[in-house]
């Protein structure tokens, strides 16, 4: 089975919804692969995987070690890996020297970034230079520290207006899509409206061309997580179950049995 590949995602504008979970080891990579068209290696990795509280501080070194491992595990979804806090902002230079390393060191086929107009004209110096750039626009949580907290975006029209025209500037830009965080619903099915290439919602709209969610939220790692994540599975509960289970089984000597040993 061949890779799928950027154009392939790009073509799917209007099409049939894009599939897109977040992936940070090999292993789950592996089993997402088949079900999924894009696997995000998201810097919410600081949180999921390092027990960050934001995702200002992950670093450019993670997020190149759990990239690589998510290529590894994976042969058929695109690879988009997540340019941390600090690593892009600076310049279209910066960004394409971070980029650049980033898809050497994993090999994975594209790099996102969150922005709007700011980053706009960064989008379209990587596009010209050969990194595909997924953007990221709405609640961006990486400017936490600006916007105050994780609260939907887009409530009063001129937040609206401005998150609509942050949209458009990086699909004109060349992004060669676009995830919608966090924003009301009618923005969300806006702003899907507005741009030429998908869009790929995670709080914003089923009228998006696809949808992504963290992939520890999905499974039911956590107690608390934001409103649009749905869980599909208790994945904390049955770990929980099972770790008593193997406590209670070492504590009482029913584990190991003549099955696990050598004679
Ligand atoms: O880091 C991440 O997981 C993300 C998705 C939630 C879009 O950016
Ligand atoms: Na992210």
């Amino acid at each position: 089975v061949r890779r799928l590949t950027v154009p392939a995602i790009q073509k799917r504008k209007g099409g049939e919804p894009i599939v897109m979970l977040t992936a940070y080891t090999a292993r789950m990579a592996q089993l997402l692969d088949k079900h999924c068209d894009l696997l995000l290696v998201g810097d919410s990795l600081g949180q999921v995987i390092y027990g960050l509280d934001t995702t200002v501080k992950v670093t450019l070194e993670m997020m190149i070690a759990h990239g690589a491992a998510v290529v590894r595990g994976s042969y058929r979804s695109v690879v988009v890996i997540d340019l941390p806090f600090g690593s892009y902002e600076a310049s279209p230079e910066q960004a394409f020297a971070t980029a650049a390393r980033v898809m050497k060191e994993t090999g994975a086929a594209a790099v996102k970034l969150e922005g709007g107009e700011a980053m706009a004209p960064t989008v379209g110096f990587l596009a010209a230079r050969g990194i595909p750039v997924m953007a990221h626009v709405g609640l961006t949580p990486q400017a936490v520290n600006s916007l105050g907290g994780y609260g939907a975006r887009g409530r009063s029209e001129a937040e609206a207006a401005k998150i609509l025209a942050d949209a458009r500037a990086v699909a004109a830009a060349g992004a060669f899509a676009l995830v919608v965080e966090g924003v009301v619903e009618s923005l969300g099915r806006a702003i899907t409206e507005a741009v030429s290439c998908p869009t790929i919602g995670i709080g914003a709209s089923v009228a998006c061309d696809g949808q992504v969610l963290v992939v520890d939220d999905m499974l039911g790692m956590f107690e608390r997580v934001p409103r649009f994540v749905a869980r599909f599975d208790n994945l904390a509960e049955r770990i929980d179950a099972a770790a008593a289970r193997y406590a209670d089984e070492v504590r009482t000597r029913r584990f190991p049995t003549e099955k696990q040993l050598y004679s």
